[in-house]
């Protein structure tokens, strides 16, 4: 397993108790992975059709979510991410984040879902750390990162060896200072395509329901970071109370950058 290993459900005072997702062994491979993950995740070993689904199907080397056949994986050197890697909106997210060639800010993801802004940003330079508090996303993030840490690829390889899985509410941690916080909050259907929406629904249906991203917001404000980096949908209104340093927008998203003045940190915040 990983560097840094996951906090399980049972020793985690914040977990969220969206109820477990149960684990079904993939037919034909051997049942040691999918029995480790049932017994890291509290949940049942279970075959499907037992019950509705979403599950988390785990075989020998591989292992996504499943919900009437729409699948969700965590693969950083599938090809839809080394498309990704090429694509535009990394250029935007780098540039909201402060990525320039002599300098990779540490970053601390606060919504971490699947992993896909987290990677890109590893894949620029960053170190990040991704707080995931859905257990099962947790563990398919762990699983991706330990994946892409032997991946063929040497990129995929040295970016995943940037990043950190903690399972946990971010709204209960401490943000070493200087990082940057970056907050993607929602799962809108960000493309209209029949698989995204599908993915979409999987990871909804996940979620925790309640709304909490002005609680994030706040969160993130207390902290000690010097910017924080907040996606929404391209027309949505801004997240809390301040107003943005600037926005950087992409076709149907915008990336909100709030670039903190040392006036704007009490001093216990900096450390003073
Ligand atoms: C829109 S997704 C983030 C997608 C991510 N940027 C990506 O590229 O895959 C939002 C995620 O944040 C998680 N989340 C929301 N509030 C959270 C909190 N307070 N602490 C930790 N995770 C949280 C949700 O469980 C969900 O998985």
């Amino acid at each position: 397993m990983a560097n840094h290993p996951m906090q399980t459900i049972a020793n985690d005072p914040h977990r969220i108790t969206a109820g477990p997702i149960p684990v079904v062994p993939v037919k034909g491979e051997s049942v040691r992975r999918a029995r480790a993950a049932a017994a890291q995740l509290s949940t049942l070993l279970c075959e499907r059709g037992e019950s509705p689904g979403p599950y988390l199907v785990v075989g020998e080397t591989d292992a996504w979510l499943e919900m009437e056949r729409s699948q969700v994986r965590v693969a950083f050197d599938s090809a839809t991410m080394m498309h990704r890697r090429r694509g535009g909106q990394n250029e935007l997210l780098g540039k909201a984040v402060g990525v320039k060639a002599s300098r990779q800010p540490s970053v601390w993801d606060a919504t971490g879902g699947v992993g896909r802004d987290a990677f890109v940003l590893a894949d620029l330079g960053c170190r990040i750390t991704l707080c995931e508090r859905v257990p099962v996303l947790a563990w398919l993030l762990e699983d991706a990162i330990n994946g892409a840490k032997v991946s063929g690829y040497d990129q995929v390889r040295e970016a995943a060896g940037r990043m950190t899985v903690r399972h946990e509410d971010s709204r209960y941690l401490d943000v070493p200072p200087g990082d940057v916080i970056y907050l993607d909050p929602m799962f809108p259907a960000r493309k209209k395509t029949a698989a995204v929406k599908k993915e979409a629904a999987i990871l909804q249906h996940l979620a925790y329901p309640e709304d909490d991203a002005e609680a994030l917001w706040e969160w993130a404000w207390q902290q000690p970071a010097r910017r924080i980096v907040v996606k929404r949908p391209l027309r949505a209104p801004v997240l809390g109370a301040q107003k943005p340093s600037h926005a950087l927008a992409g076709k149907s998203i915008r990336f909100d950058v709030f670039v903190r003045q040392y006036d704007d940190l009490n001093p216990s915040q900096i450390g003073e």
